[in-house]
């Protein structure tokens, strides 16, 4: 398994440096709290959500296609004698030997699934890996026509973090380009070290809210809520995430 196709997960160092996110960690403890264990999260990376959820002693399975950032997940895990199954695999197949109350994929990951053909591979597998009152919780930015509209020439910054390694500041920034008839977003993310710069391209599926409601509808879903932020207010049109909280229709 590689992640020649998500090159930004490189490294789990650096991908932990420059993840300052914890606005969703409170969210999904909630979560976790309310549907309870044993849960599931797909897309886990360095387990910066998986950890303190297994902190607060409950049952959770982290699994990912990076080899690189489970490696960190584990080291960091294993410091903290923390009861962790972490898998290498890829969310488009699996099979695991057990079915879970609470299945997620956070921060916006599903948008690296990029035809509806693999993104219908992981509702089937995640349905089959779903106790029967089970929950399955997915988030998606709410399209921002400001970014999709940007000329592809401009550069824009993204964010700055110190370097794991001790070399100084790295300075994340990105060109975009929208291909509008597939809603494809093609990112060139440049890091710029002191010394270098290295790219690393990537691409995002945009989802705009009627299709992410009809998308789960029709792959048989029952969606209970869909909130716009992780304070569990209701989507509406200034909302920056979709969160959708469904269950087996
Ligand atoms: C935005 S990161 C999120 C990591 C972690 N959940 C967090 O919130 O910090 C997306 C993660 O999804 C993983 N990923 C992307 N596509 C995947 C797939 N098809 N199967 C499993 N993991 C995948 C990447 O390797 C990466 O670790």
């Amino acid at each position: 398994m590689n992640t020649k196709d998500l090159p930004i997960y490189f490294d789990g160092e650096h991908y932990d440096a420059w993840t300052e996110r914890e606005v969703d960690i409170p969210f999904y403890k909630k979560q976790v709290k309310k549907y309870g264990d044993p849960v599931l999260e797909l897309g886990c990376g360095t387990g910066r959500i998986t950890i303190p959820i297994a902190r607060e002693g409950f049952d959770i399975t982290g699994l990912d296609l990076s080899r690189e950032l489970l490696r960190r997940a584990k080291e960091k895990a294993e410091k903290e004698e923390l009861d962790i199954r972490w898998i290498e695999g890829d969310m488009r197949k699996f099979s695991l030997d057990q079915d879970f109350n609470l299945i997620f994929v956070p921060f916006n990951t599903i948008q690296h699934i990029l035809s509806l053909e693999e993104l219908e591979r992981v509702f089937e597998d995640v349905k089959q890996h779903m106790k029967t009152d089970g929950r399955f919780i997915v988030e998606f930015f709410n399209p921002d026509l400001d970014i999709l509209n940007r000329d592809p020439q401009e550069e824009h910054e993204v964010m700055e973090y110190e370097d794991p390694n001790g070399e100084g500041k790295v300075k994340i920034t990105e060109k975009t380009s929208y291909e509008k008839a597939k809603q494809m977003l093609h990112l060139n993310w440049f890091y710029n070290f002191e010394d270098r710069r290295v790219t690393k391209e990537w691409t995002s599926r945009i989802w705009f809210p009627k299709e992410v409601d009809e998308v789960f509808k029709y792959n048989d879903f029952e969606t209970e809520h869909k909130y716009g932020d992780f304070d569990e207010s209701p989507f509406t049109n200034n909302s920056g995430q979709q969160i959708v909280v469904c269950k087996k229709a």
